[in-house]
């Protein structure tokens, strides 16, 4: 076990789905995977592995936020060896043209975080998504005829910011939408090489205001899993 993940050595897969909210995890691990074992309770972030057509995959909750995240990233990329991270999660739109259910491919995410101030002083790093796995969910999309839209997002250290408006500024240059995870994830997967994508669904827009119900979270979050299952 890790410091954060109770599970035995090769129970967890190396293609990890990993949604914030750890009861997400356990709805796709039970709405999609057959033969699926909890290996991991650990402070409620539930994980999980079963099999998707025949392959093995896991499903780990991650929390909120880059802290909280890159906890379950270290540890599932260090202690237990998965190479293939993706990222579910919702997210909030900067864009007139992307309406809630929308699902956006993160190819980079900016951040207000300082994880990477620290680490490149007075120079900024760009956290990028992996090529391949971007392209066969582009792909794949395009084959299912999912619409999504791809570019820039947001990865954001507050959600409740004190000032509604900041958000036209990172609108301006082309950030998509916002979320909390996708520059954490994709920092700690290109320090250790291995893959990384976020797949993300609009719930809310800065723009309109409009939110998204559960019911129509739920269809359009399918879609997004059933891409994430279907690339790695
Ligand atoms: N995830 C979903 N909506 C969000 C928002 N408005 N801000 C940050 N993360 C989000």
């Amino acid at each position: 076990m890790s410091v954060h993940i109770e599970a035995k050595k090769g129970e967890i897969a190396e293609t990890v789905l990993m949604p914030g909210d750890p009861l997400r995890a356990k709805w796709i691990a039970e709405t999609f995977l057959e033969e699926v074992i909890c290996y991991n309770k650990v402070r409620g972030m539930l994980g999980f592995t079963g099999y998707y057509k025949g392959k093995k995959v896991s499903v780990q909750g991650s929390g909120m936020g880059i802290p909280s995240a890159m906890i379950y990233y270290h540890e599932l990329i260090n202690e237990y060896g998965a190479k293939n991270i993706i990222r579910v999660g919702s997210a909030g739109s900067y864009q007139k043209n992307i309406k809630v259910r929308d699902i956006v491919l993160a190819m980079a995410a900016s951040t207000t975080s300082g994880i990477n101030n620290s680490r490149f002083i007075n120079s900024d790093y760009s956290p990028t998504a992996d090529f391949d796995l971007l392209l066969r969910a582009s792909l794949y999309a395009h084959k299912k005829g999912i619409q999504i839209k791809a570019g820039n997002v947001l990865s954001a250290d507050e959600f409740y910011e004190d000032d509604r408006d900041a958000y036209k500024l990172w609108a301006k240059y082309g950030v998509l939408c916002v979320e909390m995870e996708a520059a954490g994830l994709y920092t700690i997967a290109a320090k250790h090489n291995v893959k990384a994508l976020a797949i993300l669904t609009i719930s809310d827009s800065l723009v309109t205001g409009e939110h998204s119900t559960t019911i129509e979270r739920e269809s359009s979050f399918n879609e997004m899993v059933e891409i994430a299952l279907n690339i790695a």
